[in-house]
């Protein structure tokens, strides 16, 4: 077997309570039993189930490589196996994320978010996974661009000769289904001309570059779940709400350079009925909880230290005065925001409104309309 471990986070909402707020303990405690199952059985090294918002989180470590059959069908058996707890409490939105009917080899295209890497742990190996309720892949495009290409975020790149070549980005445009990879700080003001348009260009991966001396180039430091359920679905059935790993330390930026840019409450959509624009929340797992308005928009971080492929932790990252000032900035955007009611720009434009139930009420309209 290989030495590579391969780190899946693999997440749906499979029910809330109440509403879109959170995952009850007992879909936890379901997951945990599956996983700890598979764990004993040997197809998992480790693993680490917790909810942010109302979606279910399966944090996995193993030898399967990326995609692999096994580790997938564990991921949507699991959900299926919550599903039919949720239903029996009634929860809503029951198997809300769950569009397929069977299980078809893997995950990815049946609603279910899913960011993975496999990986040559380094002599130490920090990861953080990130967990965002209420809102959608783009949401990671700020933060990930910062971390990885913005040296007034990350002294390393200024500083660390090992990360001072850069990074490379691979950019997915989701619409078209195509992607492109973008080298910094080469080409930082393209990447940007792309990313800045987060409904439609994801980062989904960075790669170090070949020069970076403490990484495999060929191995990811950052992956991004970019699933879009609209696009599954044919129709607004929930949010896609994004989760993401990332590297740290050693050729990568630090662990406080990693959680640096969310220090800033960025507008991301995805608030309220997937429909509003709303700023971006770093908080414990204790307040993951989507509350006022459905929200405002969470992120929660866990930190592990990888172990012969053990997960070693977590540690609940944004449970932290440090990000209080944030928060309290969030609430005071969040306010604001508000006040806008059904106006944009807190409300989507036109076009994002096209795969929420919003056109349903404009066809009544259709009729009244008469030329000018
Ligand atoms: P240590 O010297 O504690 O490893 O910290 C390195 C660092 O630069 C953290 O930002
Ligand atoms: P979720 O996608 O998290 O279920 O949220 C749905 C929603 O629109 C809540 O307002
Ligand atoms: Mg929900
Ligand atoms: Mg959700």
């Amino acid at each position: 077997m290989s030495e590579k471990i391969t780190i899946s986070l693999i997440k749906a909402d499979v029910g809330g309570w109440p509403g879109h707020s959170s995952v009850h303990p007992d879909l936890i405690e379901k997951a945990k039993e599956c996983l700890e199952k598979a764990k004993n059985e040997g197809l998992l090294i480790d693993y680490h189930v917790t909810g942010v918002g109302d979606d279910l989180q399966l944090i996995m470590s193993h030898r399967r490589g990326v995609d692999s059959e096994e580790v997938h069908k564990l991921a949507w058996d699991t959900f299926v196996e919550a599903t039919k707890i949720a239903k029996e409490l009634g929860l809503y939105g029951a198997g809300q994320d769950l569009l397929k009917d069977a299980f078809s080899g893997n995950v990815r295209g049946m609603g279910p978010g899913i960011a993975e890497m496999e990986i040559t742990p380094r002599k130490s190996e920090p990861i953080i996974a990130f967990m965002m309720d209420k809102t959608e892949p783009g949401a990671f495009n700020l933060p990930i661009y910062r971390m990885f290409a913005d040296p007034f975020n990350t002294a390393g790149l200024v500083i660390d000769p090992n990360m001072h070549d850069g990074f490379i980005f691979e950019v997915w445009d989701i619409m078209e289904h195509k992607k492109v990879f973008m080298s910094t700080p080469e080409e930082m003001y393209d990447l940007l001309a792309l990313i800045g348009a987060k409904s439609r260009y994801v980062i989904k991966r960075v790669y170090p570059k070949e020069s970076n001396p403490k990484l495999k180039a060929d191995e990811p430091v950052a992956v991004i779940s970019t699933e879009k359920l609209f696009q599954i679905a044919g129709e607004y059935i929930g949010k896609d709400d994004p989760v993401a790993l990332v590297r740290a330390q050693s050729g990568c930026p630090a662990l406080g350079e990693v959680l640096e840019p969310f220090a800033f409450p960025h507008l991301v959509s995805g608030w309220m009925r997937g429909s509003h624009n709303g700023p971006i929340m770093p908080v414990g797992i204790k307040q993951a909880h989507c509350t006022r308005f459905d929200g405002p928009p969470r992120v929660a971080a866990l930190g592990f230290q990888l172990a012969n492929g053990k997960l070693v932790g977590p540690v609940d990252l944004f449970d932290d005065p440090a990000f209080d000032e944030t928060r309290k900035t969030a609430q005071i955007i969040a306010d604001y925001m508000r006040r806008h009611g059904p106006f944009e720009p807190h409300r989507l434009p036109l076009e994002d409104m096209e795969y929420t139930t919003l056109p349903k009420v404009l066809k009544k309209l259709q009729d009244r309309f008469e030329s000018l």
